[in-house]
């Protein structure tokens, strides 16, 4: 953030939506990872769906753009390479098995630990893709990993 910008610019230049690249190149690449507004961004190309979500895992900072992605309880999830949590696209959850031990036969099932990872608003406009950050005040987990501290010894561009 500028040092100079009242509260009310530094929410209008964080809300503007930024050019992250032509459609066909990103679908071609299908991961982008960008610095915008102060954050780095994982922008993905899946199965016909753009997706933005912050770039360090939640838990300890892992690099997303390196983890595969793969489908759990039927939903597209990242899954970080460092510890493999399990982070679903679309909304940022972090999934996990829990098995109940009063139902026999013990059978895992998905549960989620709710939002953990943030995630940013993917739009497209006459073959131009665009970012537009989520500034919900709530802290969500990955912001963390978001400070100058880990943005300085982690992105390498
Ligand atoms: Fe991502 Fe641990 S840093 S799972």
């Amino acid at each position: 953030w500028g040092e100079n910008m009242s509260s009310d610019e530094e929410v209008a230049a964080a809300s503007r939506p930024y050019f992250i690249g032509k459609k066909e190149n990103i679908i071609q690449a299908r991961r982008v990872l960008k610095s915008v507004g102060g954050r780095d961004v994982l922008v993905m190309y899946h199965q016909g769906d753009f997706y933005a979500i912050d770039a360090r895992c939640y838990h300890s900072g892992g690099p997303l753009q390196e983890g595969d992605i793969e489908d759990f309880d039927g939903r597209p999830c990242i899954v970080c390479p460092w510890h493999k949590y399990k982070i679903t696209l679309d909304e940022g959850e972090g999934l996990y098995q829990a098995v109940d031990p009063s139902v026999k036969p013990l059978k895992p099932t998905w549960c989620s630990k709710g939002i953990k990872q943030r995630i940013h608003t993917v739009t497209e406009s006459n073959g131009d893709v665009f970012l537009t950050l989520n500034n919900s005040a709530g802290a969500i987990d990955s912001d963390y990993y978001q400070t100058e501290k880990y943005r300085d010894t982690i992105l390498k561009e």
